[in-house]
């Protein structure tokens, strides 16, 4: 029997999990985070049968990320989406979905009034995904990204939404 998990990462513990889900979840992108940054962040893991397949990170009372002065802007009321990867071989399969879910929830028990997240515009896998899970594009930002892409903003407002 198949049984799937999921586990708030304890550091220093945690850490090689975390850089390795990390590294396997965005090869193609220099988007991975440093060492020293996942202490800023609340880290949840998830296993299938044991095994780390993939992980998300958030951040309370934090907005956009500035990559010019490594750091957020602050949000009174609002949870920010700092990452989420699944590992290749377990895409597909709703896994994200249950990460993004589990963080909405957790925004709702935790009274915020809004989620907010990044995204490369050429992210599809990730722009869907947050669709489907009720997140509007708010705007876009040119130059975002150390390579220049743009990113497009996502938003989820509690109080409206409903997934
Ligand atoms: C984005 C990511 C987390 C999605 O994880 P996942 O477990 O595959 O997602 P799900 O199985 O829950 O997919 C949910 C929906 O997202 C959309 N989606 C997921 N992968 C997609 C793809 N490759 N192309 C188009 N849509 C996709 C679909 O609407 C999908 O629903 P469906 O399978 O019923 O069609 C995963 O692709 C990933 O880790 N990507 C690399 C890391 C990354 O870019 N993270 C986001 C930046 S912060």
């Amino acid at each position: 029997m198949t049984e799937l998990e999921i586990k708030k990462a304890k550091l220093p513990r945690d850490l090689k999990i975390l850089e390795q889900l990390d590294t396997l979840s965005f090869p193609e992108y220099q988007d991975q985070i440093y060492k020293e940054s996942w202490e800023k962040y609340q880290n949840y893991i998830v296993f299938v049968n044991k095994k780390p397949v993939g992980y998300r990170s958030v951040q309370p009372h934090t907005g956009l990320y500035d990559y010019a002065t490594d750091t957020h802007e602050k949000k009174r009321e609002a949870l920010h989406l700092t990452s989420v990867g699944i590992i290749p071989r377990f895409r597909r399969k709703g896994l994200g979905t249950l990460l993004i879910t589990w963080a909405i929830a957790y925004a709702r028990l935790g009274k915020f009034e809004s989620m907010n997240a990044t995204c490369r515009k050429s992210n599809k896998p990730i722009i869907a995904l947050l669709k489907k899970t009720g997140f509007k594009i708010t705007s876009e930002i040119k130059n975002f990204y150390p390579d220049g892409e743009t990113a497009v903003v996502e938003e989820y407002f509690l109080k409206k939404s409903r997934f």
